[in-house]
């Protein structure tokens, strides 16, 4: 029987870059990509959980790890990440990593709200600039970006960053088609409410049925099962069964006002 993932990391390996990859959702990623037997450069901010994080799926699974300490929101990112991948064939790109300052939108700074547009929006283009050539060059690479469903509709409370999660969906929907002639495959990936830590640190008040927090394990799963097997996915039935009633059943209007009610609701303003 063939190593778990063998085919998966033959297609996409053997180095994956996660930005964004030290908890939740990325240290996720790093985790099923790690038993799959990929090599890792996971770039966050904080030292302690990535090295932490690196240290131990090493030694769980016998693989090589990089680690980049830098802020995907920095206009020089791209050097930086150049140097720390110089001479690896990196075939899978996860952005992951986003920022999302949640409250009326006028109550913002403008510096916050910019700042939202350069992780969120800014980060995956210089990425995908960078180190989509190589892999078409190679025919042969992979693309996650993740995106939310409140990239579906505009959303209350959280409008830049729902606005940002539509250009990530939107984006890896059309390069999909762009790139797949070129042996490369692009998924935007819709999570719903998902247990990470930073989902816990902004403290849903309380969540009802649509927004009831899946766990991260079944939603990384499901993103490499899609990948290159359609441009776009949402995590979950639950998700989906939503997605479906406010994208494609709903009114624009009742959708939006429907998820305001929800926002409000889960952030108890
Ligand atoms: N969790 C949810 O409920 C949910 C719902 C819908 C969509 N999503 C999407 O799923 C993705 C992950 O979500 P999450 O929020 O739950 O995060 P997460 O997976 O828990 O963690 C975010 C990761 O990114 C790193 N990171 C954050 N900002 C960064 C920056 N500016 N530069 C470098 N690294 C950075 C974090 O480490 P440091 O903090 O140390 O930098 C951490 O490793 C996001 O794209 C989000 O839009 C999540």
């Amino acid at each position: 029987m063939a190593a778990p993932g063998s085919t998966f990391r033959a297609q996409y390996g053997p180095w994956a870059l996660i930005a964004g990859g030290s908890v939740g959702l990325g240290g996720e990623f790093a985790r099923q990509l790690a038993l799959r037997g990929f090599n890792l450069i996971l770039v966050a901010r904080r030292e302690g959980p990535l090295e932490e994080h690196a240290r131990t799926l090493a030694a769980a699974y016998r693989i090589e790890t990089r680690t980049v300490v830098a802020d995907l929101g920095d206009p020089q990112i791209l050097p930086v990440l150049r140097e720390a991948t110089r001479e690896l064939e990196i075939g899978l790109v996860v952005y992951n990593a986003a920022t999302s300052p949640i409250g009326r939108h006028l109550e913002q700074s403008i510096e916050d709200k910019l700042r939202v547009l350069d992780v969120n929006c800014r980060g995956p283009l210089l990425l995908i600039h960078e180190f989509c050539p190589p892999m078409v060059a190679r025919r042969r690479g992979g693309i996650i970006l993740m995106t939310s469903m409140s990239g579906l509709q505009g959303s209350a409370l959280i409008t830049t960053y729902a606005a940002t999660k539509a250009f990530d969906l939107v984006l890896g929907e059309g390069l999909w088609d762009e790139l797949r002639e070129e042996g490369v495959d692009v998924l935007a990936f819709c999570a719903g409410a998902t247990r990470t830590p930073n989902f816990e640190e902004s403290s849903p008040a309380r969540s009802g049925f649509f927004t009831a927090p899946m766990e991260p394990e079944p939603v990384v799963a499901e993103a490499l099962a899609a990948l290159g097997r359609t441009p776009s996915a949402v995590a979950g039935a639950r998700n989906r069964l939503a997605g479906l009633l406010m994208a494609r059943l709903m009114p624009r209007r009742l959708a939006v006002e429907t998820i305001g009610k929800a926002t409000r609701a889960m952030y108890g303003k």
